[in-house]
């Protein structure tokens, strides 16, 4: 089964063909980072224009890569939930006028759940349920529970900044830039990660929540009160700093749900730390990790396609009315993971 993914959720423009949920024949991605880097940050009403210009010219260029036509694909899946709503639309209005188009099945998918099925595209005979996901981006920090194909269960959540969030604010202040996340560990890399005692928000606390705003503010004092600083060393403290309560929280969610599989997702998976280290402590716990291959971790139409060849056998296609929303619950379970005021 061939189907072409479509993913407009943030600031990424792109579209994927993957053949049955895990043979990626083509995976385009148009950025906007250059768009956005005056402004330090997404613009939405920006983002929507770009992903309108680029819709077209991305589609095309993942059909010829795959060396397919539109009459070739047997579904086409978007992200129609979770992300921002007009950037959400453009992918949205481009599914829907295939499907009709073909007359093929049309299948939305929760954004997280490209991101959760990416570790599972790259792994799909070794990855068995249920598993424990950590997803880990720019919008989001959620331990979840996989018990089967689209049934999840929340058992952490940041209750404020997401790690990737807490990453691109601090590499703002640094002047690093926008996207923050690969610059902090580039500089990383030629850092000492024990020159600053940053703090390890709630890596105590019983719980399966994180909070990265107070490590935001952590590094901004020290860097305020500093006379001089090196910016390798406030980079490899902080990524160290990140990774310790990822995996620390990570390996707490497995025990405690008594769960021998962890499965990583979203942008911040990319980090060659995180996946070292959560590798490293969950293997001498006798706990097998399984990583998303790279080009899966961030934003991608490929993981959009991948997850909807399992959902569309399990849940079936969607109607031609399904709407775009910028929050959403998660999977037939209906997980909530922000304020409940949002999903109203
Ligand atoms: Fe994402």
């Amino acid at each position: 089964m061939v189907i072409l993914g479509i993913d407009t959720t943030c600031d990424d423009t792109s579209a994927g063909i993957v053949e049955n949920g895990h043979q990626i024949r083509s995976n385009i991605v148009s950025s906007q980072y250059a768009a956005h880097s005056a402004f330090g940050g997404v613009v939405p009403m920006i983002a929507a224009r770009e992903h309108t210009k680029q819709i077209g010219l991305v589609m095309r260029a993942a059909l010829q890569e795959a060396g397919i036509g539109f009459r070739d694909l047997d579904a086409v899946a978007v992200s129609n939930d979770q992300g921002l709503l007009l950037s959400l639309v453009v992918g949205v209005a481009a599914a829907k006028s295939i499907a009709l188009a073909c007359d093929i099945p049309l299948v939305g998918i929760h954004h997280l759940e490209g991101h959760i099925y990416s570790a599972l595209m790259t792994h799909p005979e070794a990855l068995q349920f249920p598993f424990l996901c950590l997803t880990v981006a720019g919008g989001h920090t959620l331990l979840l529970r996989v018990e089967q194909h689209g049934a999840y269960r929340l058992l952490g959540h940041t209750r404020d900044d997401a790690a990737g969030e807490a990453l691109d604010k601090i590499a703002r202040r640094l002047g690093l830039g926008f996207p923050g996340g690969a610059a902090i560990e580039r500089l990383a890399q030629q850092g000492n990660a024990a020159a600053y005692a940053f703090p390890r928000p709630m890596i105590h606390e019983r719980n399966l929540d994180f909070s990265f705003s107070g490590l935001k503010t952590a590094v901004v004092n020290v860097l305020d009160k500093a006379d001089h600083y090196r910016l390798q060393d406030v980079a490899a403290s902080l990524q160290q700093a990140v990774v310790d309560v990822l995996v620390a929280k990570t390996l707490r969610a497995a025990e405690s749900e008594q769960l021998s599989r962890i499965a990583l997702g979203g942008g911040v998976a990319i980090n060659s730390l995180l996946r070292k280290q959560l590798s490293a402590a969950a293997a001498k716990k006798g706990i097998q990790t399984f990583l998303p291959a790279r080009a899966l971790c961030t934003d991608n139409g490929a993981m959009v396609a991948g997850a909807a060849y399992y959902l569309l056998q399990h849940r079936g296609a969607d109607p031609l009315t399904i709407p775009a929303r910028a929050n959403a619950p998660l999977g037939r379970l209906q997980v909530q993971y922000r304020h409940p005021a949002k999903y109203r």
